[in-house]
């Protein structure tokens, strides 16, 4: 049986409050439940994952005319390609016909710029056009012909490479610019001509929020050995700020680490442009695009949120075009050694959060704090209550008690 909420256990006097709200303002601490409760989750797929701009790749992994990437947002099946003009299109990964999926590896290349369903064998135009049914006759009773069918596009835009895609409008569409504001503009130069040179996926299991908040707060670097090294060890280092954007995007301000002391040989020739060879760069998109510029090699992690308890993790490395096979081979080698999905940091992540998520489950801790105030320096939990201020205006719910939504969510729209 299910533990009743908040759970009804005496105080001893002596223990933390657990089982009541802390003693802070409501913006400073939150109901775990957004973290578990299923119709949260509901919730925020129809109005953050299907109404707001979502990353869906680099433009490098679309290269030429005809290339093409299936994703998943908020649950719908889509592809972006690009079509034969070399514009990039976005479409319901669904045949008009009957519903079947119609592109089923994960990415490929169009062949004659025709797209054909398995099922039926309707075909479709990489700019998303029928262009044949099969057996066209049968259909002349009732007027239909491959002119007047398409498949359901969705928008699409992108800036310095990203890939952005929007499913629905909502009440207040917002241009692809408007949506992010400044939040680029300190990656602007190193960013600006990538591609990706590896790609990684892997499923976690928490919430997907939790995975976000480990990217934006810089008091759990403790965790971290290579940090603890590099980072925490120089004086300055925690005075390192936050910016926080409008619309709950945030940047770290760039610091020097110290990367000299591990093992990554030879940063002085393949650094990023408008970077130097000990710089790092951290920039967070709202709701869950974390951009990490270290040095010599850019790391973009992004998020699929399956269930309350299910997320999938794509994290792409990118590095400048053009580079010499040498310059490469070192890029990939910091990556893979360091920087990368497969270096210390991100495994130690995934870890701690898939720690958290059964111990807020059901109750068990049904509060937790986001209360730290350090003038937006590297510890202050400022960009987590950014954070909950957007997904409080868009889900209308109030992360510090979800039951507060009815009246609440008026407060918010207004
Ligand atoms: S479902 Fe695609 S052609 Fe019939
Ligand atoms: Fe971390």
């Amino acid at each position: 049986m299910e533990e009743a909420f908040p759970p009804t256990v005496p105080d001893t006097g002596s223990e933390w409050p657990w089982n009541r709200p802390p003693p802070v303002p409501s913006t400073h601490y939150l109901d775990n439940r957004i973290y578990t409760d299923p119709a949260v989750f509901a919730r925020e797929r129809e109005h953050i994952f299907k109404q707001q701009w979502k990353f869906v790749c680099h433009e490098s992994e679309l290269p030429q005319p005809g290339a093409y990437r299936c994703v998943d947002v908020a649950d719908v099946p889509l592809f972006v390609v690009r079509d034969e003009a070399g514009e990039l299109r976005a479409f319901f990964n669904i045949c008009p016909h009957r519903g079947a999926r119609l592109l089923r590896e994960v990415r490929g290349q169009l062949q004659g710029h025709r797209l054909t369903c398995f099922y039926h064998h309707w075909s479709f135009s990489s700019s998303g056009q029928a262009v044949a049914l099969p057996l066209p006759q049968g259909y002349q009773a009732q007027a239909i012909a491959a002119k007047d069918i398409g498949l359901r596009s969705v928008r699409i835009a992108s800036r310095l490479g990203l890939v952005f895609v929007r499913i629905e409008d909502g009440a207040r569409p917002t241009s692809l610019d408007e949506f992010l504001g400044p939040a680029l503009d300190q990656l602007a130069e190193p960013i600006a001509d990538l591609e990706v040179f590896h790609y990684h996926r892997v499923e976690i299991k928490a919430n997907w929020k939790l995975f976000v908040e480990t990217n934006c707060e810089g008091y759990h670097e403790l965790l971290h050995l290579l940090n603890r090294t590099t980072a925490l060890s120089q004086r300055e280092y925690l005075k390192r700020k936050w910016l926080l954007h409008p619309g709950g995007h945030h940047t770290f301000q760039p610091a020097n680490i110290a990367y000299g002391k591990l093992n990554l040989q030879d940063r002085n020739d393949g650094t990023l442009p408008g970077m130097s060879p000990n710089m790092h760069i951290v920039t967070d998109v709202f709701p869950d695009v974390m951009i990490n510029a270290r040095s010599t090699v850019v790391r973009i992690d992004s998020l699929i949120p399956l269930a309350p308890d299910r997320t999938v993790l794509e994290c792409r490395g990118l590095a400048p075009r053009g580079d010499s096979e040498a310059q490469r081979r070192l890029r990939i080698r910091q990556h893979n050694e360091v920087w990368g999905p497969m270096g210390r940091n991100l495994p130690e992540d995934i870890w701690a959060i898939e720690t958290q998520w059964p111990g807020m489950a059901r109750g068990k801790l049904p509060f937790s704090l986001i209360a730290r105030e350090d003038d937006d320096q590297a510890t202050d939990d400022s960009p987590l209550r950014s954070f909950y201020a957007r997904w409080e205006k868009l889900t209308g719910l109030r992360a510090f008690d979800i039951d507060a939504a009815g009246l609440a969510a008026q407060e918010v729209a207004k």
